[in-house]
Protein backbone atom coordinates (compact mmCIF):
# COMPACT_ATOMS: atom_id res chain seq x y z
CA UNK A 1 0.00 0.00 0.00
CA UNK A 2 1.44 3.44 -1.04
CA UNK A 3 0.13 6.83 0.52
CA UNK A 4 -0.09 9.35 -1.57
CA UNK A 5 1.36 12.25 0.37
CA UNK A 6 -0.65 15.32 -0.36
CA UNK A 7 1.87 17.47 1.47
CA UNK A 8 5.25 16.59 0.12
CA UNK A 9 3.41 16.79 -3.49
CA UNK A 10 1.62 20.31 -2.83
CA UNK A 11 5.11 21.46 -1.41
CA UNK A 12 6.75 20.56 -4.91
CA UNK A 13 4.18 22.50 -6.40
CA UNK A 14 4.23 25.48 -4.52
CA UNK A 15 8.62 25.74 -4.70
CA UNK A 16 6.86 25.74 -8.77
CA UNK A 17 4.74 28.55 -8.35
CA UNK A 18 7.43 30.39 -6.07
CA UNK A 19 9.86 30.20 -8.58
CA UNK A 20 7.67 31.85 -11.34
CA UNK A 21 6.45 34.55 -9.22
CA UNK A 22 10.22 35.34 -7.95
CA UNK A 23 10.43 35.75 -12.22
CA UNK A 24 7.71 37.79 -12.44
CA UNK A 25 9.04 40.04 -9.57
CA UNK A 26 12.46 40.49 -11.23
CA UNK A 27 11.27 41.11 -14.65
CA UNK A 28 8.83 43.79 -12.46
CA UNK A 29 5.53 42.75 -12.93
CA UNK A 30 3.23 41.93 -9.66
CA UNK A 31 2.88 39.43 -7.97
CA UNK A 32 -0.48 37.40 -8.25
CA UNK A 33 -3.10 39.05 -6.07
CA UNK A 34 -5.91 36.10 -4.57
CA UNK A 35 -8.94 38.06 -2.67
CA UNK A 36 -11.41 36.22 -0.62
CA UNK A 37 -14.31 37.22 0.49
CA UNK A 38 -15.86 35.68 3.94
CA UNK A 39 -19.19 36.10 5.10
CA UNK A 40 -19.55 35.17 8.74
CA UNK A 41 -18.33 33.27 11.82
CA UNK A 42 -18.33 30.03 10.44
CA UNK A 43 -15.09 27.90 11.53
CA UNK A 44 -14.14 25.78 8.64
CA UNK A 45 -14.55 28.66 6.51
CA UNK A 46 -12.22 30.76 8.47
CA UNK A 47 -9.53 27.79 8.97
CA UNK A 48 -9.73 27.52 5.19
CA UNK A 49 -9.19 31.60 4.95
CA UNK A 50 -6.83 31.71 6.86
CA UNK A 51 -4.71 28.45 5.40
CA UNK A 52 -5.08 30.31 1.88
CA UNK A 53 -3.80 33.57 2.96
CA UNK A 54 -0.82 31.55 4.71
CA UNK A 55 -0.36 29.63 1.08
CA UNK A 56 -0.22 33.10 -0.49
CA UNK A 57 2.48 34.30 1.61
CA UNK A 58 4.74 31.29 1.57
CA UNK A 59 4.98 31.42 -2.51
CA UNK A 60 4.73 35.43 -2.63
CA UNK A 61 1.18 35.85 -3.68
CA UNK A 62 -0.34 39.20 -2.60
CA UNK A 63 -3.61 38.22 -0.59
CA UNK A 64 -6.49 40.27 0.58
CA UNK A 65 -9.74 38.84 2.72
CA UNK A 66 -12.62 41.07 3.03
CA UNK A 67 -14.76 39.71 5.98
CA UNK A 68 -18.93 40.75 6.49
CA UNK A 69 -21.08 40.17 9.28
CA UNK A 70 -23.41 37.09 8.80
CA UNK A 71 -26.06 39.80 8.75
CA UNK A 72 -25.05 41.14 5.67
CA UNK A 73 -27.73 41.37 2.66
CA UNK A 74 -27.67 39.72 -0.85
CA UNK A 75 -27.29 43.29 -2.58
CA UNK A 76 -24.60 44.21 -0.17
CA UNK A 77 -22.74 41.03 -0.84
CA UNK A 78 -23.19 41.90 -4.90
CA UNK A 79 -21.40 45.19 -4.26
CA UNK A 80 -18.42 43.48 -2.52
CA UNK A 81 -18.11 41.36 -5.80
CA UNK A 82 -18.70 44.49 -8.33
CA UNK A 83 -16.10 46.23 -6.34
CA UNK A 84 -13.74 43.25 -6.89
CA UNK A 85 -15.02 43.03 -9.78
CA UNK A 86 -13.44 46.06 -10.77
CA UNK A 87 -9.99 46.49 -8.61
CA UNK A 88 -7.72 46.05 -11.69
CA UNK A 89 -4.85 45.33 -8.78
CA UNK A 90 -6.98 42.27 -8.17
CA UNK A 91 -6.41 38.90 -10.36
CA UNK A 92 -8.60 36.13 -8.79
CA UNK A 93 -10.96 36.24 -5.99
CA UNK A 94 -13.32 33.38 -4.20
CA UNK A 95 -16.46 33.74 -1.82
CA UNK A 96 -15.82 31.11 0.78
CA UNK A 97 -19.09 28.79 0.82
CA UNK A 98 -21.08 28.22 2.56
CA UNK A 99 -22.90 32.04 2.66
CA UNK A 100 -25.85 32.44 4.86
CA UNK A 101 -29.41 30.93 4.71
CA UNK A 102 -30.66 34.57 3.57
CA UNK A 103 -28.42 34.68 0.23
CA UNK A 104 -28.50 33.15 -3.11
CA UNK A 105 -24.91 31.30 -3.93
CA UNK A 106 -26.21 31.28 -7.34
CA UNK A 107 -26.90 34.93 -7.27
CA UNK A 108 -23.63 35.96 -5.83
CA UNK A 109 -21.48 33.15 -7.87
CA UNK A 110 -22.99 34.40 -11.64
CA UNK A 111 -22.25 38.14 -10.56
CA UNK A 112 -18.69 37.48 -10.45
CA UNK A 113 -16.29 38.03 -13.16
CA UNK A 114 -15.53 34.54 -15.16
CA UNK A 115 -11.75 35.61 -15.61
CA UNK A 116 -11.44 36.42 -11.59
CA UNK A 117 -13.86 33.53 -11.19
CA UNK A 118 -10.61 31.39 -9.35
CA UNK A 119 -12.51 28.58 -7.61
CA UNK A 120 -13.69 27.88 -11.24
CA UNK A 121 -17.69 27.98 -10.27
CA UNK A 122 -19.34 30.34 -12.29
CA UNK A 123 -21.25 28.40 -15.03
CA UNK A 124 -19.13 29.83 -17.82
CA UNK A 125 -16.32 28.10 -15.93
CA UNK A 126 -18.08 25.22 -15.66
CA UNK A 127 -19.59 25.15 -19.45
CA UNK A 128 -16.00 25.71 -20.37
CA UNK A 129 -14.75 22.78 -18.66
CA UNK A 130 -17.66 20.37 -20.05
CA UNK A 131 -17.00 21.50 -23.35
CA UNK A 132 -12.92 20.77 -22.80
CA UNK A 133 -12.14 24.42 -23.33
CA UNK A 134 -9.33 25.95 -21.44
CA UNK A 135 -11.17 27.20 -18.24
CA UNK A 136 -10.58 27.46 -14.20
CA UNK A 137 -10.89 24.32 -13.05
CA UNK A 138 -12.52 23.77 -9.68
CA UNK A 139 -9.68 23.51 -7.09
CA UNK A 140 -10.37 20.09 -4.96
CA UNK A 141 -11.24 18.43 -8.50
CA UNK A 142 -7.91 19.98 -9.87
CA UNK A 143 -5.93 19.25 -7.01
CA UNK A 144 -7.28 15.49 -6.99
CA UNK A 145 -5.96 15.15 -11.20
CA UNK A 146 -2.77 16.52 -10.42
CA UNK A 147 -2.11 13.88 -7.38
CA UNK A 148 -3.11 11.10 -9.59
CA UNK A 149 -0.91 12.59 -12.43
CA UNK A 150 2.46 13.07 -10.46
CA UNK A 151 1.52 9.56 -8.81
CA UNK A 152 1.75 8.30 -12.11
CA UNK A 153 -2.06 6.33 -11.15
CA UNK A 154 -3.06 4.99 -14.58
CA UNK A 155 -6.71 5.35 -15.06
CA UNK A 156 -7.22 4.59 -18.93
CA UNK A 157 -10.12 2.42 -19.01
CA UNK A 158 -10.43 2.24 -15.04
CA UNK A 159 -13.64 2.17 -13.38
CA UNK A 160 -13.37 4.74 -11.52
CA UNK A 161 -16.64 5.58 -8.75
CA UNK A 162 -17.23 9.22 -7.49
CA UNK A 163 -19.03 8.86 -4.05
CA UNK A 164 -21.33 12.72 -4.00
CA UNK A 165 -22.55 14.22 -6.86
CA UNK A 166 -21.53 18.49 -5.51
CA UNK A 167 -21.12 21.56 -8.13
CA UNK A 168 -17.72 21.73 -6.17
CA UNK A 169 -16.23 17.74 -6.36
CA UNK A 170 -18.61 14.67 -7.00
CA UNK A 171 -19.81 16.33 -10.47
CA UNK A 172 -16.91 18.12 -11.86
CA UNK A 173 -14.16 15.13 -10.84
CA UNK A 174 -16.36 12.95 -12.70
CA UNK A 175 -16.01 15.16 -15.80
CA UNK A 176 -12.27 15.37 -15.78
CA UNK A 177 -11.74 11.84 -15.43
CA UNK A 178 -13.58 10.63 -18.54
CA UNK A 179 -12.35 12.92 -20.40
CA UNK A 180 -10.42 12.23 -22.87
CA UNK A 181 -6.78 12.87 -21.85
CA UNK A 182 -3.91 11.64 -20.49
CA UNK A 183 -4.36 10.51 -16.96
CA UNK A 184 -7.88 10.17 -17.37
CA UNK A 185 -10.43 8.39 -19.80
CA UNK A 186 -11.67 6.47 -17.09
CA UNK A 187 -15.36 4.64 -16.75
CA UNK A 188 -16.58 6.82 -14.43
CA UNK A 189 -20.36 5.85 -12.67
CA UNK A 190 -21.16 8.46 -10.41
CA UNK A 191 -23.08 7.47 -6.75
CA UNK A 192 -24.98 9.74 -4.46
CA UNK A 193 -28.02 9.24 -2.13
CA UNK A 194 -30.87 7.87 -4.42
CA UNK A 195 -27.93 5.07 -5.82
CA UNK A 196 -29.19 1.68 -5.29
CA UNK A 197 -27.03 -1.31 -4.33
CA UNK A 198 -24.07 1.13 -3.35
CA UNK A 199 -21.50 -1.65 -2.19
CA UNK A 200 -21.89 -3.74 -5.29
CA UNK A 201 -20.70 -0.52 -7.39
CA UNK A 202 -18.01 0.05 -5.14
CA UNK A 203 -16.38 -3.21 -5.27
CA UNK A 204 -15.88 -2.48 -8.90
CA UNK A 205 -14.04 0.64 -8.39
CA UNK A 206 -10.75 0.58 -9.49
CA UNK A 207 -10.53 4.27 -8.70
CA UNK A 208 -12.72 5.31 -5.84
CA UNK A 209 -13.01 8.71 -4.93
CA UNK A 210 -15.02 9.67 -1.66
CA UNK A 211 -16.71 13.03 -1.65
CA UNK A 212 -19.51 12.31 0.71
CA UNK A 213 -19.54 14.15 3.43
CA UNK A 214 -19.68 11.46 6.07
CA UNK A 215 -17.03 10.61 8.35
CA UNK A 216 -15.96 6.91 7.88
CA UNK A 217 -18.72 6.03 5.05
CA UNK A 218 -16.22 3.95 3.42
CA UNK A 219 -15.46 0.28 4.79
CA UNK A 220 -12.88 -2.43 3.70
CA UNK A 221 -15.57 -4.45 2.82
CA UNK A 222 -16.87 -1.86 0.09
CA UNK A 223 -13.26 -1.76 -1.52
CA UNK A 224 -11.82 -3.88 -3.91
CA UNK A 225 -8.57 -5.46 -2.99
CA UNK A 226 -5.69 -2.89 -4.95
CA UNK A 227 -8.07 -0.19 -5.30
CA UNK A 228 -7.05 3.32 -5.46
CA UNK A 229 -8.42 5.44 -2.87
CA UNK A 230 -9.07 9.33 -2.73
CA UNK A 231 -10.51 10.73 0.19
CA UNK A 232 -12.14 14.24 0.14
CA UNK A 233 -13.71 14.15 3.14
CA UNK A 234 -12.49 15.73 6.84
CA UNK A 235 -14.61 15.77 9.52
CA UNK A 236 -13.74 16.98 13.28
CA UNK A 237 -14.71 13.57 15.16
CA UNK A 238 -14.61 13.43 18.79
CA UNK A 239 -11.40 11.24 20.19
CA UNK A 240 -10.06 10.14 23.59
CA UNK A 241 -6.55 9.65 22.08
CA UNK A 242 -5.82 13.35 21.48
CA UNK A 243 -5.18 16.48 23.90
CA UNK A 244 -7.44 18.31 21.94
CA UNK A 245 -10.30 15.76 22.31
CA UNK A 246 -11.02 15.44 18.32
CA UNK A 247 -9.18 14.22 15.67
CA UNK A 248 -10.01 14.64 11.73
CA UNK A 249 -11.19 11.89 9.59
CA UNK A 250 -12.53 11.46 6.44
CA UNK A 251 -14.74 9.80 4.51
CA UNK A 252 -13.04 6.77 4.22
CA UNK A 253 -12.29 4.16 7.60
CA UNK A 254 -8.67 4.68 6.34
CA UNK A 255 -7.14 2.21 8.87
CA UNK A 256 -9.18 -0.87 7.51
CA UNK A 257 -9.17 0.17 4.03
CA UNK A 258 -5.83 1.04 3.78
CA UNK A 259 -5.19 -2.43 4.26
CA UNK A 260 -6.44 -3.44 0.93
CA UNK A 261 -5.95 -0.33 -1.26
CA UNK A 262 -2.99 0.22 -3.59
CA UNK A 263 -2.50 3.96 -3.30
CA UNK A 264 -4.51 6.01 -0.21
CA UNK A 265 -4.37 9.34 0.48
CA UNK A 266 -4.63 10.61 4.27
CA UNK A 267 -6.69 12.78 6.03
CA UNK A 268 -5.26 15.18 6.65
CA UNK A 269 -2.12 15.30 4.37
CA UNK A 270 -4.36 14.40 1.24
CA UNK A 271 -6.29 16.04 -0.82
CA UNK A 272 -7.04 18.79 1.59
CA UNK A 273 -3.70 20.77 1.23
CA UNK A 274 -3.78 19.78 -2.83
CA UNK A 275 -7.29 22.11 -2.73
CA UNK A 276 -5.29 25.10 -1.88
CA UNK A 277 -2.43 24.28 -4.04
CA UNK A 278 -4.87 23.99 -7.14
CA UNK A 279 -6.34 27.45 -6.13
CA UNK A 280 -2.96 29.32 -6.73
CA UNK A 281 -2.42 27.97 -9.87
CA UNK A 282 -5.43 28.81 -10.77
CA UNK A 283 -4.67 32.98 -9.21
CA UNK A 284 -0.90 32.23 -10.81
CA UNK A 285 -3.24 31.66 -14.68
CA UNK A 286 -5.27 34.26 -13.92
CA UNK A 287 -2.19 36.92 -13.37
CA UNK A 288 -0.69 35.32 -16.44
CA UNK A 289 -3.72 35.47 -18.39
CA UNK A 290 -3.58 31.94 -19.36
CA UNK A 291 -6.84 31.01 -19.74
CA UNK A 292 -8.87 34.75 -20.89
CA UNK A 293 -7.06 37.76 -22.39
N1 LIG B 1 -16.09 25.88 0.75
C1 LIG B 1 -15.63 24.63 0.77
N2 LIG B 1 -14.80 24.41 -0.28
C2 LIG B 1 -14.75 25.58 -0.96
C3 LIG B 1 -14.05 26.00 -2.13
O1 LIG B 1 -13.32 25.24 -2.79
N3 LIG B 1 -14.25 27.30 -2.50
C4 LIG B 1 -15.07 28.13 -1.83
N4 LIG B 1 -15.22 29.37 -2.29
N5 LIG B 1 -15.74 27.77 -0.75
C5 LIG B 1 -15.57 26.51 -0.31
Amino acid sequence: MNIIDGKLIAEQIKTEIATEVRKMIDNDINPPHLAAILVGEDGASQTYVASKEKSCKEVGFTSSIYRYPASTSEADLLKAVDFLNEDEEVDGFIVQLPLPKHISVDKIIERINPKKDVDGFHPINAGRMLAGLPSYLPATPFGIMQLIERCNIETEGKNCVVLGRSNIVGTPISILMSRNSKHANATVTICHSKTQNLKEITQKADILIAAIGKPNFVTSDMVKEGAVIIDVGIHRTPSADTKSGFKLCGDVDFLNVSKKASYITPVPGGVGLMTIVALLQNTLKAAKKEIYQ
